[in-house]
């Protein structure tokens, strides 16, 4: 049995590090990320395409090796360093379950959807008596009748219906965390109100923990307690919701947020877009990573690599020098000229 940790955690990331070996070189998609997803909280994760998102959200459900660092559930560690074995995997993929984007990838086209719902039961050994009723509930929580929908295959239903399909086989298991990469990107607007409302509804119902991933700051701010802002493999910026997108206290996320209509959001100051490129992982830049495309560098940019320090709002953090009382005044005062 796991010890209830004091923070109320669900997943702890400590120091994690993912490399994938991409053309004969060494990247490093994920770099020295910490990260506490507490337990019933929705939990935004936003930044460029390629930063890491992903890599990071199959990382904490333990379906890619770190080359550092540790992932825990509820203070154990379940992969990485210290990581204790198969249980605490299994425990793991008990607890947490993941959905994707395309829904139409992760469904088995030749399975009906009551094997769909079903087969996450049956790899997890619960008794069969239990099958059709928990198959049932979990299709009549995302909206979709059990008796229209279970004899029905992927090809015989609309993006939305197969999306509410992979969110049932995900909750079959009643897990308490849902990891939802860009799980409304491929839906029309008014399908995405509504699977946004099923979520939503879920997480107060069940009293689920949801990760979020989205490139959609506005969406971000409007659904999530907490953001934590991506850059090239790092998270360069959290806090609450509303700080980091009226307050964003790192030049990247100003940017992010200057190039967004979110009505309530603050750049902050001058209307800085981004220029540039993500780099490319397998050449991260010195210093602060993020330098070379900041409208607000100083000196010791270039030299020194700011970890996240308090910047703002309680519990707001930014890796960012502008924020670190070691430097001077004049050289911050120089940037903001
Ligand atoms: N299996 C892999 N092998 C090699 N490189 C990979 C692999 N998976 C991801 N990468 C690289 O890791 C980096 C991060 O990729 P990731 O998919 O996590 O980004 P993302 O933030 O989810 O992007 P998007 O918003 O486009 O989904 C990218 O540079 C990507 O090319
Ligand atoms: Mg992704």
């Amino acid at each position: 049995m796991a010890t209830a940790e004091p923070n109320g955690s669900l997943i702890e990331v400590r120091d994690l590090a993912i490399e994938f070996s991409a053309r004969g070189q060494l990247a490093r998609a994920v770099d020295g990320v910490s990260l506490d997803w507490r337990r019933g909280e929705i939990l935004g994760v936003v930044g460029e395409s390629g930063c890491g998102k992903s890599t990071l959200a199959r990382a904490m459900l333990a379906l890619v090796e770190p080359a550092a660092g540790s992932v825990s559930l509820r203070g154990q560690v379940v992969s990485g360093e210290g990581a204790g074995g198969r249980k605490g995997v299994s425990d793991l993929r008990r607890r947490v379950q993941m959905i994707f984007q395309d829904p139409y990838q992760t469904l088995n086209p030749r399975q009906r959807v009551e094997a769909i719902v079903t087969e996450p039961l049956r790899v997890q050994g619960v008794p069969e008596g239990k099958h059709d009723e928990r198959v049932r509930r979990a299709l009549d929580d995302v909206g979709l009748d059990p008796e229209r929908y279970l004899g029905r295959y992927p090809h015989q239903l609309s993006g939305g219906q197969r999306q509410r399909v992979a969110i049932a086989a995900a909750l079959v298991l009643e897990p308490e965390g849902l990891i939802c990469d860009e799980p409304v990107s491929m839906l029309d607007a008014s399908v995405r109100a509504q699977i946004l409302s099923v979520l939503l509804e879920l997480q107060k119902r069940r009293v689920l923990a949801l990760v979020f991933i989205t490139h959609d700051l506005s969406l971000a701010w409007s659904l999530c307690d907490r953001i934590a802002v991506m850059y090239l493999g790092r998270i360069v910026e959290q806090g609450s919701a509303v700080d980091v997108i009226e307050r964003p206290k790192h030049p990247y996320t100003k940017a992010l947020v200057n190039a967004v209509p979110v009505p309530e959001a603050g750049g902050g100051g001058r209307r800085e877009l981004l220029g540039g490129e993500l780099p490319d992982p397998t050449a991260i830049p010195p210093g602060c990573r993020f330098h070379p495309r900041c409208p607000r560098r100083f000196e010791p940019c270039d030299s020194v690599d700011p970890s996240l320090m308090p910047a703002g709002g309680r519990d707001q953090l930014a890796a960012c020098l502008l924020h670190d009382p070691a430097q001077s005044s004049a050289a911050k005062a120089a940037a903001d000229a």
